[in-house]
Parts: C-alpha cells; structure tokens; sequence
C-alpha cells in the first residue's frame, strides 16, 4: 500500500493534487480539504476470474423480504423515519452543535431500551459521567450501555462481542481508525468510520444512529461527505434563542423526504410537539397592528406563523429593511409592490419583518401575509382578528395560487382563522388592501 495525500472540495468533491483557495471545478473558495489514497498497485485475483452466477431475490410480492422496523414509538420521530427504523439502516442524525443531537439521542435510546432492545451508545465526546447525569436530568428509566470509546476498531469489536439491538455513535467527528493515517475529523476518516458501521449495520441487521456536526467553514468533513454513503440523512434545525426543533429528513431510502417532526427544548429534554400552531402563536397579543398570520406548508403539515413588521419613517438616508425569518430580496420585491401598486408610500420608510418563533419562511406563498403586515404597520391599524393570508404576490402585485390550499385552509380555521385572504377571494394584493382598508385610497 502507497498513501498519497490529494486535496478535495467537500462542497463539489473533485480532487486535486495542490492545495488551492479556490476549487477549480466549482469555483468556491476554501472548501479544500486534505485527502490520503492509496496510489500502491492493488493485489489482483489470481486464477483469471472467480466469479460465480448469483441467483436473484425475488422482491415484489414476496413476503419473506418484507421490511422489518422498528417503531420507536416517538411519534414525531417514527413519522420522519417513515414508520421507524430499518432493522439493518445506517441513519445519519446532523445538525449545529449544541442543538439538541445527543439529548434527542438519549431520548430515543431510552425508548428502544423501554421496547426491550439492548441498546449501545458510544461516545466520544462526553464521558460516561456526563451522559449518565444528563440521562438522570432528563428522568430516563430503562437501561442503557454508555461506552466512551473513540476508536472505529474498538467500536467494532465491542458490536461483535456485545450484539446489541440498536447503536448510537457519538460523533462521525471525533471517531478514527488506525487504518488511516490522518486525524479524525478528515474526508478520509469520516468515510471510512461510516463505511465500516454501513457494513456491521448491514451484516449483523442493526440500526445504527450516527451523530455528526454541521461546520459551515468546510474545514472539517462534514455530513455532504456522508450523504451518498448513509440510508438516512435526518437534520435537527432551530436556534439556541428559540424553543422549538424541527427534525428533517433530506434523504430516505425507506421513506419519504417531505416529512417534519417538530419538538421543543424544554428543562426535561426534547419534547414532542403535536399541535406546532398553537406553540407559535402562544403569546400573540390579541389584534396586533403590523402582524399577520399565515398558513405554511413543512412536508406534508401545516403550521400557523406569525409575521410581524414594523414602519417607521427614514431619519436620513437610504431607508433600512430589514428581514429575519425572511429572504431580505423578496422582501424588496414586495416593498416595491407595494410603492407602485398598492397606493403605500414606502420609499422614506424603514421596513423591518420579522418572523416569530425564529422559524424561516421559504415559501413564496408568505409574500400576501409580509405585505399586509407592512400595509398594517404603516396605516397603523391592525387586520381583521380572524383573518390568515396566503398567497404569492406577482411583481404587477397579482395574487397566485399556492399548493395545498385546502389542507392550508382547514388548519387555519381549527385555530380560529376563519377568513383566509388568498387568490381564491382576490385578484392581487391592492384589491386585498383596499377591501380591507377602505380609507387608505
Ligand atoms: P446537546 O444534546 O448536548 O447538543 P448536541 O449534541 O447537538 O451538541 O444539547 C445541548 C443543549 O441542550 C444545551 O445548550 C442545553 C440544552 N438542554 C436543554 O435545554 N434541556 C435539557 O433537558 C437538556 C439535556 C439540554
Ligand atoms: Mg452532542
């Protein structure tokens, strides 16, 4: 065997033989990353071909090769797995650090344990000390085998000799094997450390949970290098300011992508959060000016959001917008609207929007409900109490369709949005402000 240490982007993963600022293939800039491969000649077959035919498995219809899961009994998280884990998956859990990954970890543990299973959780970033004292914390009752381990080797012998039912490792980042030469951490590590627990998942049929740390610098592996390899790939998003967490799937092999679960932080760990409209509206005032509620699409749920802005006029200068929660360039767009459309005079005003909760809007079917919580702000009167908007504006400020508007509609109306200002009622968001606000023309 001959090492070669290469450089890769971890944004776009073309190697290269010197390190760069710049990827040459995808043009972004520090994503290289420090690579070893074996350049030694591979030991080849001898004897010509050993090859043997392999009789194929019958799959459809056969009831023998029927999946087996395990339901967890979590029901926000069974929901994103498509119904629990696959006996023999590799499921990857990412996501900021400090977000909640390892409490959520110890939360599902506890559970598998509670269904019987013999449950492994290796870690090798908190000692068993610190895990056993957050599992007393979080009121945990069933048994648990905590390991501190943070070589892949030990790892594997310790699945091999203790046969567990399910497996969590602690993270992808800090687990190396004496097989490669670079630290732990690298592309080369990481690869490998996953590799090898997708093949004891595989052979031995245990689910394996693996734990690993979003890093926006890219000098680290991260997850992008995994993605290709795992089953699963589940994100827990949110923000440490804020509550809640949403759970997500990007990739499933045995399920759908387009599922959220929602949980929040609580003092006794991560909770299940079965009705998400009432968490982001508990503390609404009750008729704010400058706030509008509007309906969005997270997989298949919907959830009720409050967006809030505030107008004030420009002391000097260039009037400031500013979004969080929001794209700030479609919050331009929809100022611009309502300049030239909907009679708002907005060009010496200060246009701040905010979201509440610290969720994102992502969806264009939010444009209605900015608009008319800046129409509300600036005419300083507040919406009708009962009314949810939702809609894409168009840049004449026509009023669009969205998907789902039914499922969207009935959500609102069970917390209480009766009216729902969208296409279906209007044809742009002038007609939309004039009707409600009959003085403002
Ligand atoms: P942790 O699971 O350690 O994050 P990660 O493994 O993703 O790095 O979560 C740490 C945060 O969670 C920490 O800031 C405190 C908070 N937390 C609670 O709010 N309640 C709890 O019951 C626990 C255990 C943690
Ligand atoms: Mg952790």
């Amino acid at each position: 065997m001959k090492l070669k240490s290469i450089y890769v982007c971890t944004a776009c993963s073309a190697q290269h033989p010197k390190w760069g600022g710049q990827c040459s293939r995808c043009g972004a800039w520090n994503t290289l990353a420090e690579d070893v491969v074996n350049v030694g000649k591979t030991e080849t077959r001898r004897g010509g071909s050993a090859a043997l035919p392999v009789k194929p498995a019958v799959v459809v219809g056969d009831l023998r090769l029927k999946e087996k899961r395990q339901v967890t009994g979590m029901g926000e998280l069974d929901r994103v797995l498509g119904g629990g884990f696959m006996e023999d998956s590799l499921v990857l859990l990412a996501g900021d650090p400090g977000i909640g990954k390892s409490t959520l970890t110890l939360q599902i543990c506890d559970k598998m344990a509670g269904l019987g299973k013999k449950v492994l959780y290796f870690s090798g970033e908190e000692s068993v000390g610190q895990i056993a004292s957050r599992a007393n914390r979080l009121k945990l009752k069933n048994e648990v085998g905590l390991i501190n381990l943070n070589d892949l080797e030990s790892i594997l012998a310790t699945i091999e000799a203790e046969r567990p039912e399910f497996v969590v490792v602690d993270s992808v980042q800090v687990m190396a094997s004496d097989e490669i030469p670079s630290q732990a951490g690298s592309i080369s590590q990481v690869r490998y450390v996953a590799e090898q627990l997708m093949q004891i998942a595989k052979g031995k049929k245990i689910p394996i949970l693996l734990i690993g740390h979003v890093n926006k610098e890219g000098n680290l592996a991260g997850p992008q290098v995994l993605t290709h390899l795992v089953d699963t790939v589940l994100f827990l998003e949110g923000d440490n300011f804020h509550q809640f967490r949403l759970l997500r799937s990007t990739k499933n092999r045995f399920g759908a992508v387009d599922e959220v679960g929602v949980f929040a932080m609580e003092s006794g760990g991560l909770k299940e959060v079965s009705n998400p409209s009432a968490l982001f509206l508990e503390g609404r005032a009750k008729n704010p000016i400058g706030s509008c509620i509007v309906p969005i699409l997270e997989g298949t749920r919907v959830f009720l959001v409050e967006v809030q802005a505030l107008t004030n006029y420009t002391q000097f200068g260039y009037p400031k917008r500013t979004a969080s929660g929001f794209d700030l360039n479609r919050l331009n767009i929809i100022i611009a609207i309502l300049n030239r459309y909907a009679n708002m005079k907005l060009d010496s005003t200060d246009v701040y929007v905010n979201v509440v909760g610290g969720l994102k809007l992502n969806e264009p079917a939010a444009d209605l409900a900015v608009a008319l919580a800046i129409a509300s702000s600036k005419l300083k009167k507040p919406l009708p109490a009962t009314m949810a908007a939702l809609g894409e504006l168009g840049l004449s400020g026509e009023l669009r369709q969205v998907p789902q508007m039914e499922k969207r509609l009935k959500e609102a109306e069970k917390m209480g949005f009766k009216k729902t200002a969208s296409a279906t009622k209007f044809r742009s968001v002038q007609e939309t402000i004039s009707l409600i606000y009959p003085q403002s023309n």
